[in-house]
């Protein structure tokens, strides 16, 4: 009887060995679960628009206003920064900009596999998609890093302003090397 007892101690205790094996393989196992990131975003982006169509516009300014300003790095999304002041939402030229719930909803839901600069550039894409019919299609690559460092002012001097006259558009636009016939087309996108 006392050798059925130790025999069924040993049995426990090689299942729950191999239960606690099992869960710290499922919990820290080299194999990191598919995360779907650009279908998602794609998913999102569709059901806002659904909801309220301007947001889809708001999406591809958005994008136009994070990279003209020191690249593509989500820096727009920025309420405060370590080093204090105003961040790019202050800035006068980028008054009226839209759909950062709509970024931290996908960015909830997506967490640490992808950026904000990755979901901003997705988003506005997805937009642009849905709004023409999918007659606007293109692929992007994946891997910005989100920036921390966000100036309103820095932003203002960067960013083509409401006011300017042609020349100046095409000057503003040529500091990074698009050109006027592109200023023209990607001015389109205010229709
Ligand atoms: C060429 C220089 C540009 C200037 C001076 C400019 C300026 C503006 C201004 C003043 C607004 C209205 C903002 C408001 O009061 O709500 C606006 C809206 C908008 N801009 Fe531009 N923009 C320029 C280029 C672009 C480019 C290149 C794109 C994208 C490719 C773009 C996309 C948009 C969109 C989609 C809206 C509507 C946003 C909404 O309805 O939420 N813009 N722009």
């Amino acid at each position: 009887r006392r050798h059925r007892i130790k025999m069924a101690k040993v049995n426990a205790g090689a299942a729950l060995l191999s239960l606690c094996l099992l869960l710290a393989c499922s919990a820290g196992g080299t194999q990191a679960a598919y995360v779907d990131v650009e279908g998602t975003v794609r998913t999102e982006v569709e059901k806002a628009i659904k909801s309220n169509p301007g947001i889809g516009a708001a999406l591809v300014r958005l994008v136009f206003h994070d990279c003209w300003f020191q690249g593509c790095d989500g820096s727009v999304l920025l309420d405060k920064t370590t080093s204090g002041g105003n961040t790019e939402k202050k800035a006068i030229n980028n008054i009226g900009l839209d759909g950062f719930n709509l970024i931290d909803t996908i960015k909830y839901k997506l967490g640490n596999s992808v950026s904000c600069a990755d979901i901003v550039v997705f988003a506005a894409r997805d937009a642009a998609r849905y709004l023409s019919g999918g007659k606007i299609t293109y692929s992007v690559p994946s891997g910005r890093k989100d920036g921390i460092v966000s100036s309103a002012a820095a932003a203002d001097a960067i960013l083509p302003q409401s006011t300017f006259e042609f020349q100046q558009l095409v000057d503003n636009f040529a500091k990074k090397n698009f050109t006027q016939e592109e200023l023209v087309i990607l001015s389109g996108a205010h229709s």
